[in-house]
């Protein structure tokens, strides 16, 4: 059962904190979407402190607002809400225990990475271990839903930490999903859909190749498609930007690669077999081997040629 709303329902008790400012937010993590996200929770007023592992990525930060941390425990120390949008689970997880002693007793730690089914339990643990209520919310979007503040949130965890998240979620989001109460709704949900991201994405990759190996224009198979139900916005971005041979990063292809393990590894834990995920895997292991891993995930077409 889900709760979608661009504004998340009020909580079933207030969760107005004592020690600690609401509407602080430490960000662990200013990559592509964590940047993003920074810059719009500091556009939305609220007071916003950020930690990277290569501070100079986040200096550039500063002239919108954030104040920027030189270790998780100074960013986190007075902080409400504790946004980790890292790698995977396990940098989650680092960034988190680096912070051990700094956090408020009512920390809420919304949790953005994407780590799969055992980072997350990971995670859990650590939440536990450090007292902190932890919001399990991967998110959907790439780089230009992220800076305009256009992402879906999946969210799970208590329902009282809905009042305290309610700034933080309506700056970096434009809807939320709320998928209960417990911890792995949406974790499991993400990545359903991004093993339909990747489909779509090796899909669009394996069809530009093979149209480049028989000599057919790719502007034919956008035309042949134009219209119908196979015609998606996203085959023609990434189409576009396969031809252009213009790859920048919206997801990487290191991240994509991180996100197919963990998918492929879902799969073997759940007993179904994902074959095409685990050929996109391959794939996007090529990809990154031929010095693809920094462009964006489209770079999987690169996959289809020798070296
Ligand atoms: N990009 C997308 O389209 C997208 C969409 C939805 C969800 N996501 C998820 O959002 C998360 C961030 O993605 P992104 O695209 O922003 O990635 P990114 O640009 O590559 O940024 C990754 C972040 O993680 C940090 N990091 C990596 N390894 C670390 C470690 N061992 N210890 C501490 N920090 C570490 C990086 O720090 P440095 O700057 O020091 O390297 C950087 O802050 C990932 O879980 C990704 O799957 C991404």
């Amino acid at each position: 059962m889900t709760d979608s709303s661009a504004q998340p329902s009020a909580p079933a008790t207030p969760s107005a904190p004592s020690s600690t400012e609401a509407t602080s937010v430490a960000v662990l993590g200013t990559g592509i979407m964590g940047a993003a996200m920074a810059r719009n929770l500091c556009r939305a007023d609220l007071d916003v402190r950020v930690w990277n592992r290569t501070r100079a990525k986040a200096e550039p930060l500063v002239e919108h607002g954030v104040r920027v941390a030189a270790t998780p425990a100074e960013a986190v120390a007075g902080a409400g809400v504790v946004l980790t949008v890292l790698h995977d689970g396990e940098a989650a997880a680092e960034a988190i225990a680096q912070a051990a002693g700094a956090f408020a007793p009512d920390t809420v730690w919304l949790q953005c990475s994407t780590a799969g089914l055992d980072g997350l339990d990971r995670l859990v643990a650590l939440a536990d271990e450090h007292g902190l209520t932890l919001v399990d919310a991967p998110v959907l979007g790439t780089r230009q839903p992220a800076e305009a503040g256009m992402l879906t949130v999946l969210a799970a965890g208590p329902e009282e930490t809905r009042g305290r998240l309610a700034p933080v979620l309506a700056a970096v989001g434009s809807r939320t999903l709320w998928l209960g109460t417990v911890p792995g709704a949406a974790t499991r949900l993400k990545l359903v859909c991004n093993s339909w991201v990747l489909a779509v994405t090796h899909g669009t990759a394996e069809a530009m190749a093979l149209a480049h190996g028989l000599g057919v224009d790719s502007a034919d198979f956008l035309e042949a498609v134009a219209g119908g139900p196979l015609d998606l916005g996203y085959l023609r971005t990434k189409a576009a930007a396969i031809e252009a041979g213009d790859l920048p990063a919206s997801f990487a292809v290191d991240t994509a690669r991180k996100d197919a393990r963990l998918i492929v590894e879902a799969g073997e834990r759940a007993g179904v077999r994902l074959d095409v995920a685990a050929a996109g895997l391959d794939r996007l292991d090529r990809a990154s081997a031929q010095g693809h891993g920094d462009r964006d995930m489209a770079a999987s077409y690169y996959a289809s040629f020798d070296a």
